[in-house]
């Protein structure tokens, strides 16, 4: 499968599954539906993410462009600044954690780490089958809360587009299209990776 934007792949210092490099955070979509077989998948990956305790303190809510009322609705629940690029995707998806165990009714701590393994789950299912995937802080959460009718205990966390990504140079906002010019940028390695005490690189 080509890839729709080579500059995006990362330039890895070691090396690493091709998927996990390909993985990029597109604002330029194709304007194209995504085929209902592959959404399915896309959250089947997500149901077998490990969480703590087998909690799976994950819900999503999910909207696709060719249902249009949906598609606005869940578009509301944006910032205006992530629905500018957001609204070209194939699928719009709400992702939201439970906050306290079904088992003792106590805190979860860890809820949005599972619902972002979660996340990680779909995305790269999501790009096995030709996909790209953009999460977003950026939502209004009163908004999601009250049109989705999500109930006490449970929040939402982020909401992500799933599609088609398109080069740079197919988008028709060149404000928007020029986030994905250029290569990724990471801190190295040694920045991130300690060992014994605080501010000691690990020697790998
Ligand atoms: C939890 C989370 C929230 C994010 N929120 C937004 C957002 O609201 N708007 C946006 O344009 N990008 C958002 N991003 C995308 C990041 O900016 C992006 O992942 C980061 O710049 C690294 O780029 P890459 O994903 O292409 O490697 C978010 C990413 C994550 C994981």
């Amino acid at each position: 499968m080509q890839h729709p934007n080579p500059d995006r792949i990362a330039q890895t210092d070691n090396p690493i599954h091709p998927l996990l490099a390909e993985r990029y955070s597109p604002y330029v979509y194709e304007p194209k539906a995504v085929e209902p077989d592959k959404l399915r998948s896309c959250f089947e990956a997500a149901r077998w993410a490990a969480s703590s305790f087998n909690e799976q303190p994950w819900t999503f809510f999910v909207a696709t462009r060719d249902d249009e009322a949906a598609w606005s609705q869940m578009l509301e629940c944006l910032m205006e600044a992530n629905q500018a690029w957001a609204k070209d995707a194939g699928a719009l998806v709400l992702t939201v954690a439970a906050r306290n165990f079904t088992r003792n009714g106590k805190p979860n701590r860890v809820a949005e780490h599972d619902v972002a393994l979660a996340v990680a789950n779909l995305t790269f299912q999501a790009m096995h089958t030709g996909l790209q995937v953009h999460q977003m802080a950026g939502i209004n959460q009163a908004v999601a809360r009250q049109t989705f009718d999500i109930p006490d205990g449970h929040d939402p966390v982020t909401a992500l587009t799933i599609g088609y990504a398109a080069h740079p140079d197919a988008g028709a906002d060149q404000d928007i299209a020029k986030r994905d010019r250029g290569q990724r940028q990471r801190k190295p390695l040694s920045e991130i990776v300690m060992a014994g005490k605080w501010g000691t690189s690990a020697e790998l």
